[in-house]
């Protein structure tokens, strides 16, 4: 599936999905910078009481993956109580069902240092929101948050490979790549846990090929969130790709790894052109994409912020791509263009 090919999938249907939309240029709300507006009718929560919650309910999650990870460091002794991580889960999934979020705000999180908590919070995150858009029923995102939170724990053996800033050797990548194994084991030894989890993990790792069309639903899920977490965050030995980019290899690349359905949910829900990514248009007009029109992945809302020439427009105008089939994106900003305009926001 080639990108410009996406614009003719057939729409998954309308989202049951909530969602906001990113509206502005700086941190405050409303008519003078950062707007966000609930589209959702009947909310009632406020929008920084729903921002809170979500902010409070990941940074729970990764408390949560500090302190397992590091007792559970001391040769795989201290594991969490069975309760513990389903209490956990469920708050996560509770939170993400019933006030939705600007999925990039979270999985774009990143802490210096130790990579594996934030990218193991964010894996999580990011797989109950796929889950949830995929219609999952609690039993099924509880499973697959459980499994996804403890994906990634078995790279607690190989911490000093790891935390090197320069690319591993290929023998050093054959020890790593058995972190799943160590990861299922830790799973089994969690009394009351599901036994399909410590499948689910060894397998987040393996990827459709023409020998294995029939891969666990789940572990593709997880894998292909750690892939999208991965590729968007910085390592020791490598860049961040800008999430437009990461959504691309994903598309033109990582299309065939990876049930067609899974693909199509992620790139549905995101879009080609995430939310919060600068974009010329065939007019060489500059917008922000701001919402995404979901199974139409090309054709987002964006908030026209600058003219032909680069010159700061002084009523910005919102632009749905879906209904206003003249225009078209062009593509992405690159980083240098962005520096050009930068000034123009503050
Ligand atoms: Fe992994
Ligand atoms: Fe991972």
């Amino acid at each position: 599936m080639k990108i410009s090919d996406i614009a003719k999938l057939k729409s998954a249907g309308p989202s049951s999905k909530k969602r906001f939309v990113y509206n502005g240029n700086s941190n405050k709300e409303d008519h003078s910078g950062l707007q966000i507006r609930k589209l959702m009718a009947g909310e009632n929560a406020s929008l920084p009481e729903i921002k809170n919650n979500i902010e409070e309910t990941y940074n729970n999650c990764l408390e949560n993956v500090k302190s397992i990870f590091n007792r559970a460091a001391i040769d795989f002794g201290i594991m969490p109580s069975c309760t513990q991580v389903q209490d956990m889960v469920k708050n996560i999934i509770i939170q993400l069902q019933s006030s939705s979020v600007e999925i990039m705000d979270l999985f774009m999180k990143y802490e210096e240092g130790d990579y594996l908590y934030s990218h193991s919070a964010n894996v999580t995150f990011l797989s109950v929101m796929m889950g949830i858009w995929l219609n999952y029923n609690m039993s099924d995102l509880s499973s697959l948050a459980t499994a996804a939170f403890f994906h990634d724990i078995g790279m607690l053996q190989f911490r000093d490979i790891t935390s090197q800033t320069k690319k591993l050797s290929k023998q050093e990548r054959e020890q790593v790549d058995m972190h799943p194994n160590f990861s299922s084991q830790f799973v089994k030894q969690i009394p009351g846990l599901d036994k399909k989890l410590s499948e689910t993990i060894l397998f987040h790792h393996k990827r459709l090929s023409k020998t294995n069309m029939d891969l666990n639903e789940h572990a593709q899920i997880i894998g292909l969130a750690d892939v999208l977490e991965a590729m968007t965050h910085p390592r020791p030995y490598k860049a961040a790709l800008q999430p437009h980019a990461a959504i691309t290899v994903i598309i033109e690349a990582m299309n065939s790894c990876f049930s067609q359905s899974i693909v199509k949910v992620l790139v549905d829900n995101i879009g080609v052109y995430p939310v919060g990514t600068w974009v010329w248009l065939d007019t060489r007009e500059i917008g922000l994409v701001i919402d995404v029109n979901s199974g139409l992945p090309l054709s987002p809302k964006l908030n026209i912020m600058f003219d032909d020439c680069m010159q700061r427009l002084p009523r910005t105008r919102i632009v749905d791509l879906s209904k206003q089939t003249n225009l078209h994106i062009k593509g992405p900003l690159e980083e240098k263009d962005k520096s050009r305009f930068k000034d123009a926001l503050s």
